[in-house]
C-alpha cells in the first residue's frame, strides 16, 4: 500500500470509532479512556505521513473534517493526560521533584531554552502564555530557571482552578498568575516582552488575528509548531500569519523535542 493510502485508511478508521460512539460537539471523557490505545497506535502513520500526504489531506474537506475531529481528541486527551501530572504532583509532599521526573520534563527545559535565546529574553522580562493549562510547565520553567515574570491565560475555569493550587504547592503564588480568559483576555495595559501562543490554542487562526490587531508595535510573539508526523497533519494547514506580524526566526530544539518554535514580531503599525 501506498503511504496515503495507509494514512488515509488508518486516520478513517479511527474517525469512524470515535464519530460512531461520540457525536456530540465535544469528545467526552468516557470516549476518551475507550479508544486510549487505538489513539497511541495512530502514531505508528508517523512514518507515513509527509508534506504531500498533509498537502492531498487539506485539500479534501472530507479528510479535513476528519483530521479537525481527531484533533478534538487529541486536545482533550492532552489535557485528561495532564490533569492526571497535576494530580499526582499535588498529592506529593515533594512536588518539586515529582515535577522534574515528569518523563517530558527535560524536554520542556530544551524547548524553554531554545524560545529564551529565540526572543531574546532576560531576567525581570515578562511573558504570558496562551493556553497554560491545568499544568502549565513552561510558566514554572521561565520562572523558576530564567526569573522572568511570567503569567498564563487559560479558558477553562476548571484546569485554571488546578493549575492555582499547583501553583501554591510549588511555592510560586508570588510569582506566577493565572488570566481565567482566552485570548481575547491579553492584558494590553502593560508592555509584554513576548506573547507565547501555546501548541494547543483554538482557534489559532482567531487567536493570531485577534493579537495582530491589538499587540504594540515590536511585540513579540511565538508558538510552537510540528514540523513532521502526525502531529503535524492533525494541526492542520498553516494559518495565513495577519498581515501585521512578521516571521523573525525558527528554532528547531533538538531531539527529543518534537516542537519547533517559531518567532514573530509585529512590524507593520
Ligand atoms: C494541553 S493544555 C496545556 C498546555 C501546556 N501546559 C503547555 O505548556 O503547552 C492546553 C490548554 O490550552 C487551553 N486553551 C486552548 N485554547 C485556548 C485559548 N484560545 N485561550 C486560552 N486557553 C486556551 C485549553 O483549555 C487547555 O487547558
Amino acid at each position: 500500500m501506498k503511504k496515503l493510502e495507509i494514512v488515509r485508511k488508518g486516520i478513517t478508521d479511527f474517525y469512524n470509532l470515535i464519530a460512531e460512539r461520540d457525536t456530540s460537539a465535544n469528545i467526552t471523557d468516557d470516549c476518551i479512556n475507550l479508544f486510549e490505545s487505538d489513539f497511541n497506535r495512530l502514531y505508528d502513520l508517523n512514518k507515513y505521513v509527509d508534506s504531500s500526504v498533509c498537502d492531498f489531506f487539506y485539500k479534501d474537506s472530507v479528510l479535513l473534517k476528519m483530521i479537525k475531529t481527531i484533533d478534538e481528541f487529541r486536545m482533550a486527551y492532552g489535557i485528561v493526560k495532564e490533569k492526571e501530572l497535576t494530580e499526582k504532583i499535588l498529592e506529593s509532599n515533594e512536588p518539586w521533584l515529582e515535577l522534574k521526573t515528569y518523563k517530558y520534563y527535560s524536554n520542556y527545559l530544551k524547548l524553554v531554552d531554545a524560545e529564551i535565546k529565540g526572543a531574546g529574553l532576560e531576567e525581570g522580562d515578562k511573558v504570558l502564555f496562551i493556553g497554560s493549562g491545568p499544568c502549565p510547565i513552561t510558566l514554572f520553567i521561565l520562572c523558576s530557571v530564567y526569573n522572568i515574570i511570567a503569567a498564563g491565560i487559560e479558558q477553562n475555569p476548571e484546569n485554571v482552578e488546578m493549575s492555582c493550587s499547583l501553583i501554591k504547592h510549588l511555592g510560586l503564588q508570588n510569582r506566577v498568575n493565572i488570566i481565567d480568559g482566552n485570548h481575547y483576555s491579553v492584558p494590553l495595559e502593560r508592555k509584554l516582552d513576548l506573547v507565547m501562543v501555546g501548541e494547543s490554542v483554538r482557534p489559532k487562526k482567531e487567536c493570531f488575528n485577534y493579537l495582530s490587531a491589538v499587540l504594540p508595535l515590536k511585540t513579540k510573539v511565538s508558538h510552537r509548531i510540528n514540523e513532521v508526523g502526525l502531529k503535524k497533519l492533525l494541526d492542520g494547514p498553516d494559518i495565513v500569519l495577519p498581515g501585521r506580524f512578521k516571521t523573525v526566526e525558527k528554532i528547531y530544539p533538538g531531539k527529543p523535542v518534537i516542537n519547533t518554535a517559531v518567532f514573530y514580531e509585529v512590524k507593520v503599525d
